[in-house]
């Protein structure tokens, strides 16, 4: 005999459906989803007027995305989402450098570049050297660990954002740390900037009267054989919005001093000018 489908039957209907998916995963996933989906729309109650709204809402996230811009991770990232799937998946990285959001930004791959190089090509803005070492939890050095940088500008934008203002690969390198798992490098201190808001995501924020910065940091991706991947940010102490980051994603362990250096001779040593900043970090990786 047919059932028909009502709003008490509806999830257990397309759960059913699913039975035989071979994949036991993707089976998992979609109950869950449809359970949780099903239950958000029982509590919301769109109208037609609205469930049209949400899908245009998405369609245009998508249709907003290129190679060089994703919408939906920046939805993700408003949402607290990207964050809390970072938090979930460091669990038991007990000692390691904490991890935060990758960001749409890493678009393009960085550039091979040697320890002590910069990755500014433009020559604006406050001068910085980061210099650091890798390690693993019990603080046994990683010689060889990769680290993938990048960041935004003094004003506050990324190359991809503005191609005409900044070459390609501007603030990107990628560096090899040296056998004592060390690794330096010039640049200049990164702006807080808001995140795009000409797209759908802008308009979500807009709607919620929420501001769309973010606090002045610059991303790592660091790697190392045996070693779990760690993607993170280190922030600029100080830095306006570092309370009310718009994507959620300041842990404490993260935030950074950018200690002024007034010195010419530490200054000549990096190749620097006086004064410059100095960030000094070290980074844990745990075992894979
Ligand atoms: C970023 O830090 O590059 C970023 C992260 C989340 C959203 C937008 C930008
Ligand atoms: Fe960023």
């Amino acid at each position: 005999m047919t059932t028909d489908f009502t709003e008490e039957n509806a999830a257990d209907a397309v759960i059913d459906s699913f039975a035989g998916t071979p994949d036991e995963r993707l089976r998992t996933v979609l109950t869950s989803l449809v359970r949780h989906l099903h239950a958000f729309v029982r509590d919301v109650e769109p109208s037609i007027a609205e469930w049209e709204q949400a899908i245009g809402f998405l369609t245009a996230t998508g249709q907003k995305c290129t190679d060089v811009r994703q919408e939906f991770i920046l939805l993700s990232d408003v949402l607290g989402v990207s964050m809390l799937v970072e938090t979930i998946n460091e669990r038991g990285a007990v000692g390691a450098t904490q991890s935060t959001v990758l960001g749409p930004f890493h678009v393009v791959e960085s550039p091979v570049r040697a320890l002590g190089d910069t990755i500014d090509l433009v020559g604006e803005g406050e001068p910085c050297v980061v210099t650091g070492r890798v390690v693993s939890v019990d603080g046994t050095s990683l010689p060889g660990a990769v680290l993938d940088v990048w960041q935004a500008d003094d004003k506050g934008f990324y190359d991809v954002q503005v191609p005409d203002a900044q070459p390609p690969g501007n603030g990107r390198g990628l560096f090899t740390a040296d056998d004592e798992g060390r690794f330096w490098f010039r640049t200049i201190v990164p702006s807080y900037y808001p995140i795009p808001t000409d797209g759908p995501v802008g308009g979500l924020l807009l709607a919620t009267r929420r501001h769309p910065y973010r606090p002045a940091h610059i991303h790592f991706i660091v790697t190392a054989a045996g070693y779990r991947p760690l993607t993170t940010h280190i922030f600029v102490a100080g830095s306006d919005y570092i309370d009310s980051d718009a994507v959620f994603a300041v842990k404490k362990t993260l935030i950074t001093n950018f200690e002024r250096v007034d010195d010419a001779t530490e200054a000549a040593r990096y190749g620097v000018t006086s004064p410059f900043r100095h960030a000094a970090v070290e980074i844990a990786l745990q075992s894979a």
